[in-house]
């Protein structure tokens, strides 16, 4: 990483600040002395132009559609490998070679098991509880389970709480599942690979034998490989910041899932099925983009915008194409699949969408592919946290591991009162 300067000139002062270089993407203006030197703050709500660390594992150019993994694009990633590949690449920097990828999916399926009392603790939960609200309970609560991995200052406590997460989250997420609809839960089956086991964790019952349809399997992988990571975003950057004050993995993960949940983030994928659903045929697509444009109504075209990609986000196309093919392998025609293609065409040729570049995202068909592969909307979500785990996991790591890592605090422009003294109650009117 190169260094230069520039020099701004705040109130009177002219002040330098040093620029850094990247590999690829914008130079940053580094200003983390500007306080010191001038007794001001910066003011960016929402961080749309501030970097707050290095990285190096992934990049996005939101103006070209492109998104690299450790330097691999997505597509390739996505045509060529499976997501514990991937996982491995996020977490050590490099693709594995055979023995290593064999050794790394190895000990990743022997972590699968969650500790047997987890059983009980889903209990407590109503029946009808969103798995996102018993995901980041339970992730929260593999903390109070696994101890002897909760020493972020130790190396491999730290490598063995990123395999348990990466490894233990399908079990959960099918555990959440099976107790929504009341079925008992499957236990991991180590002679499958890793999304093979989550669907049969998810879509077997004891009274049959569950084959995994190897479609299904291939499809719901690379869904997985799309979500592994997307650099700081709300749930990522949620992530480092607990981690930041020395919080353990387990709770860090939690934190990162509560995020993630929110409708402008991964409840997109949930909310953009629900408004297809509602949009329920091409003919009143017209209609739904004319509400999306009104100032004056709330609604906004689920799946659709990027606060990076202003550009065709390009998890997207693979998840089109995808969708196309796992439809037409299984046969399955579905009335949603057109009303998004029809939404897609209008919008794309619309000028307010031009305009705001606003083009589809990964989760305007990722839900139409899941409820075809038999996931309720109330599981995608929890889909998306569990691939996210992934990049949540490397992301943290690289911060822990990072020697100028210190405690996450902003601060703030305050618009409140200004200081005044106490009135006694009596004397208030
Ligand atoms: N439909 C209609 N108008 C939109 C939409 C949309 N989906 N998205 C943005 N706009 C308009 C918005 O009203 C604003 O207009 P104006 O400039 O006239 O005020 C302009 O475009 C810029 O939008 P913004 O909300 O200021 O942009 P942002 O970068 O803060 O928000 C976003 C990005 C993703 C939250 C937003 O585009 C959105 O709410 N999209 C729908 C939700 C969604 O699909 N989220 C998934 C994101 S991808 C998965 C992930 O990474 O988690």
């Amino acid at each position: 990483m190169s260094a230069s300067a520039s020099t701004i000139i705040v109130g009177d002062k002219n002040v330098e600040l040093p620029i850094k270089t990247g590999t690829i993407g914008p130079d940053v203006v580094d200003i983390g002395k500007l306080y010191a030197q001038t007794g001001k703050f910066t003011f960016d709500p929402g961080f749309t132009s501030t970097a707050s660390c290095e990285s190096k594992i992934t990049y996005i150019d939101g103006d070209e559609g492109v998104l690299l993994y450790r330097g691999y694009p997505i597509e390739q990633l996505a045509e060529n490998g499976d997501f514990l590949e991937t996982a491995y690449l996020m977490l050590f920097g490099e693709l594995p070679s055979s023995a290593q990828k064999a050794d790394f999916d190895y000990r990743v399926t022997r972590h699968t098991m969650v500790h047997d009392q987890m059983n009980r603790f889903f209990q407590g939960f109503r029946r009808d509880a969103h798995p996102m609200a018993v995901m980041v309970a339970c992730v929260g609560a593999l903390s109070a389970f696994y101890h002897d991995s909760t020493d972020i200052s130790d190396e491999s406590q730290r490598m063995i709480a990123s395999l348990r997460m990466i490894a233990k989250m399908p079990t959960l997420a099918a555990m959440a599942y099976k107790y929504t609809i009341g079925q008992p839960f499957v236990y991991p089956k180590n002679d499958l690979d890793y999304t093979s086991n989550f669907l049969r964790m998810c879509f077997a019952v004891p009274c049959e034998e569950y084959v995994v349809n190897p479609i299904y399997a291939r499809a719901l992988d690379k869904i997985f490989i799309l979500h592994a990571d997307h650099e700081q975003n709300a749930s990522t950057s949620t992530v480092r910041l607990a981690g930041s004050s020395g919080a353990n993995p387990f709770a860090c993960i939690a934190a990162g899932i509560a995020c993630l949940w929110g409708p402008a983030h991964g409840g997109a994928n949930e909310a953009a099925l629900k408004m297809l659903m509602e949009i329920g045929h091409p003919e009143n697509v017209q209609k739904y983009v004319a509400k999306a444009k009104d100032k004056n109504d709330p609604f906004r075209l689920m799946g659709f915008g990027h606060r990076v990609y202003k550009n065709y986000d390009p998890r997207a196309r693979i998840m089109q194409k995808t969708t196309h093919e796992v439809l037409n392998e299984l046969g399955i025609k579905d009335d949603l699949l057109e009303v998004a293609v029809q939404l897609e065409k209008i919008a794309l040729e619309d000028e307010y969408f031009i305009e705001k570049k606003l083009y589809p995202n990964i989760d305007f068909y990722s839900g139409i592919t899941l409820k075809a592969l038999g996931f309720p909307t109330s599981m995608f979500t929890v889909l998306f946290a569990l691939a996210r785990t992934v990049g949540w996991i490397a992301q943290w790591a690289e911060m822990i591991e990072d020697p100028s890592q210190k405690i996450g605090r902003p601060r703030q422009l305050y618009i409140g009162p200004d200081r005044r003294d106490y009135t006694p109650i009596g004397q208030r009117s």
